[in-house]
Formats: C-alpha cells, sequence, structure tokens
C-alpha cells in the first residue's frame, strides 16, 4: 500500500467494544431514513446507544463531504450504483478527508467495511467492488486533494448559486466554515454559577475549554466552549441544571431581548426551549412558551423542569392568536420563526438535502403570517426581537423591511442583524423592533 493521507491513530470517537463495522452499518441505515424524508437528528435516535456517538460523526461527516465524495466515486465507476452501496462507500470514504474528525488504520477501514457490506444483504453482493474502490481511494490521496480544494464540491448546486447570489464576496469563506464540525459551547446558569465558578468546576474534572475572543464573548457572556466534544452527561452540575449546551451564537437572543424583573415575556417558537430557559435564568419574568408541535414543547418542559425553573407552556400557532391568546399584551416577545436553518447546517448537514429552494417560499409567508400576529401582542412601547437561523436576506433583513413599510408604529432598534457563520457562531438573523405608544 502507498503513503497515505490516513493518520495511523485509534479510532477515538467509537467507544470501547464497539466497533466499526457496527458504526457503518447502523450509518447505513441512518442514511437510508434521510432518503426517506427524515432528519439526521431523528433518525439517530434508532442508532444502538453503545455506539450512537460514534455513528453521529461518521454519520454528520460523510454528509458533509457527501457530494464531493460522489463526485470522486462517478470517476471510478461510471454505472449507478445501487443508494445502500452508494452510502456505505460515502461513509467510508468520509474517514479518509484530512478534516474527519474519524480516521483509521487503512486495513481497518477496509476491513471493518468489507465485513459491513457482508452484514448487509443488500449489498453483500458488492463487497469485492467495494473493496476494490475503497482500495483504490487510499492509494490516491491526491484524487482527495483536488476536489478538497473547491469548496463548491462539498455542496449541492442550487445552494451554491443562491450563496453566490446573496453573499458575491463572502460565499466561499461560508462554505469552507461549513466543512468543519461546530465547535461545542455551554451557557453557565448565571442562577447558579458566575462563568468564573463554572469554569473552576470544569477544571476540577479536567475538562478544558478554549479562550473566546473578547468581543464575541461580551455578546454571550455566559458562554464556555469546550475543547472537546464530549457526552453532556460528563459536564459537572449538566443534570442539576447548572449548564446548558447552546451555540454561542444562540446565547445572543436572551441578551439581545433583554427581559427585565417583572416582565410578561412570549417565546413565541419555543421547542426545544434553549432560548426559553435563557430568558428565565436572565430575570424574574412571567414566560408564556408557545409551540405548534405538542411532542416539541414536551422537550420544552423537560429543559424548564430540569433547570428548576416555570413558565406557561402552550400548543398553539404563532400565527393564529385568536386560537390560545388571553388578550393581555406582552412587554417583550421572541420570534424564533422556522426557517431554511441555512445558517445551522455544520450541526445538520442533511439540512441541505431535505430541503428544496422552493421550501423558501413558503417559509417566507410562515415568518410574515407570524412577525403580522404577534404585534397585537406587544404592549405599546414593548419590544420583539425577530430571529432566524438563515443566512438568507428574505428570511432576515427582507421580512423586517418589508414589516417595517406595512407598520408606521414599528421603530427599528440596535440589534445585531445578519451574523455570518463564524468558527465561534452558527448563522443567525437578529432584527429588533420596539411598537411605538
Ligand atoms: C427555530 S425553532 C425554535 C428554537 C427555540 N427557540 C430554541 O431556542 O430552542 C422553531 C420552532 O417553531 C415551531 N413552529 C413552527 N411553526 C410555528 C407556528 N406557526 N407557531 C408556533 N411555533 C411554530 C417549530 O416546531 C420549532 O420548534
Amino acid at each position: 500500500m502507498n503513503k497515505t493521507k490516513v493518520i495511523e491513530v485509534p479510532a477515538v470517537s467509537l467507544e470501547r467494544g464497539a466497533s466499526l463495522h457496527r458504526a457503518l452499518i447502523s450509518s447505513v441505515d441512518l442514511f437510508a431514513q434521510v432518503r426517506r424524508g427524515i432528519s439526521l437528528t431523528q433518525a439517530l435516535e434508532s442508532s444502538p446507544k453503545d455506539i450512537r456517538s460514534a455513528v453521529q460523526s461518521l454519520s454528520y461527516t460523510a454528509f458533509r463531504f457527501k457530494p464531493a465524495t460522489l463526485k470522486l466515486l462517478a470517476t471510478y465507476i461510471p454505472k449507478k450504483m445501487s443508494d445502500e452501496v452508494e452510502d456505505l462507500l460515502v461513509l467510508a470514504a468520509a474517514t479518509l478527508y484530512p478534516e474527519s474528525p474519524n480516521h483509521y488504520p487503512a486495513h481497518t477501514l477496509v476491513n471493518e467495511t468489507v465485513k459491513a457490506a457482508s452484514d448487509l444483504p443488500k449489498i453483500a453482493h458488492a463487497k469485492g467492488m467495494i473493496n476494490a474502490v475503497l482500495r483504490r481511494l487510499i492509494e490516491h490521496p491526491q484524487d482527495f486533494d483536488i476536489l478538497l480544494n473547491r469548496h463548491q464540491n462539498h455542496y449541492p448546486q442550487w445552494w451554491t448559486y443562491k450563496l453566490q447570489r446573496a453573499y458575491p464576496k463572502e460565499w466561499q469563506k461560508i462554505l469552507k466554515t461549513n466543512l468543519f464540525p461546530a465547535k461545542l459551547f455551554v451557557r453557565v446558569n448565571p442562577k447558579v454559577f458566575t462563568r468564573e465558578e463554572y469554569l473552576e468546576e470544569l477544571r476540577k474534572v479536567n475538562i478544558s475549554a478554549l479562550e473566546i475572543p473578547a468581543e464575541i464573548l461580551k455578546l454571550a457572556p455566559q458562554a464556555i466552549c469546550l475543547e472537546q466534544s464530549m457526552p453532556i452527561s460528563k459536564l459537572p452540575h449538566f443534570s442539576s441544571g447548572g449548564v446548558c449546551i447552546q451555540d454561542l451564537g444562540a446565547q445572543m437572543a436572551g441578551h439581545l431581548l433583554s427581559p427585565k424583573d417583572g416582565e410578561d415575556v412570549l417565546d413565541a417558537c419555543a421547542a426545544p426551549g434553549g432560548k426559553s430557559t435563557h430568558l428565565l435564568e436572565l430575570a424574574n419574568i412571567s414566560l408564556t412558551a408557545l409551540e405548534i408541535n405538542q411532542g416539541r414543547l414536551a422537550k420544552v418542559n423537560e429543559n424548564i423542569t430540569r433547570l428548576g425553573l416555570s413558565a406557561k407552556l402552550l400548543v398553539g400557532d404563532a400565527s393564529k392568536p385568536e386560537l390560545w391568546w388571553d388578550k393581555k399584551q406582552f412587554d417583550r416577545i421572541l420570534a424564533d420563526t422556522p426557517c431554511s436553518a441555512t445558517g445551522i447546517i455544520r450541526r445538520h448537514p442533511d439540512i441541505l438535502y431535505l430541503r428544496r429552494e422552493s421550501d423558501f417560499v413558503g417559509l417566507k409567508i410562515t415568518q410574515q403570517q407570524i412577525l403580522r400576529s404577534l404585534w397585537d401582542l406587544l404592549k405599546p412601547g414593548g419590544e420583539l426581537l425577530y430571529v432566524s437561523c438563515s443566512i438568507f436576506p428574505e428570511e432576515g433583513e427582507e421580512q423586517i423591511q418589508l414589516f417595517l413599510e406595512e407598520h408606521p408604529n414599528a421603530l427599528r432598534l440596535n440589534s445585531l442583524n445578519q451574523l455570518l457563520p463564524s468558527e465561534w457562531h452558527d448563522g443567525f438573523f437578529y432584527g429588533k423592533l420596539q411598537k411605538l405608544t
């Protein structure tokens, strides 16, 4: 075997006793579920618990590199492969990219992949071909280099074009940023610890944190960036509500809305409750957490309960307040609307496969309806924070502009506006409005 880019280190993400071939088999099943329209996050729940973190790491990485890997495979095998064979090869090949967090010795990768193929009835017939393709990939690392240097190879074409149109200068930087897994952040609950106190708790159990640049930390002062990913159960004081897991960009929402003691606050699209719990930590407020999906509202309840907080939980449609609103206006409203989620594709690389370009039209209308309907629920002088985890102006800036044109009693306040994904945070839009008296 030739010199390869495979780094000879143990398979760090596989828990003791678990084997790569089991992780590959489970990941092939996850890929099949995504083909049926199920999200990767949801599909992951069906993978065996003892190898779930390995399956997650493997399948998320493979999704990030899937289009480029397919392009490369097509140059090796011009004939269309079955979905299952293609998925297994994409999964195995993704471990060969230098950016992958999972590297295996070449012989382990080949043996375990062929073993996985033998155990999968729909693939078993192709194990000879899988073996040959994998060996060829391992022996020709230069083939990866050609693809790697062109970041657009890693994305569906519609996405690259849309990004180029919206960001003629930054599009390549955004593509590159999205190829690397996001950092893991915790949000310290200020009702329990100061940030310094929790850093000390981490030091006691030898968990290291990365230094966050001061100009970023000031926008999310409870954030701590963990040097390495780990199961949340290993974080000190997690189960007793000392901390939450939340992206640093998402942590900015609570500070931007900035609730004050005694206020009535509505979180209009609340699940899973990351921002609801933050609002409750920041002040002694009376919070109504509204969510259209009953199952997801249960998640909000779980998170609020773990933190020892309380809120009024409602199942309802934010664009139809007549069905659930008691006519008592709110001091502040958070409208974290359903959106394309194009600001968080690093965390959910399947988004680009589940989304279609045509989805944007429907999302834009829903966002407008929610924003318009919530305006009546705001007290004169009250403030509304419009949020989307999208990077496209049609779900951010253009929504605010349209709203201001239609509502002379709306004043735009300073906010962060469009935040593009970076090394330190996901992509979000934050627009803040005040209702004039
Ligand atoms: C971006 S997520 C909210 C994330 C949440 N704020 C957090 O920080 O954890 C959007 C949520 O809005 C819900 N949703 C979608 N349409 C809605 C509507 N018309 N009314 C209320 N909730 C809605 C979705 O089910 C989803 O849970």
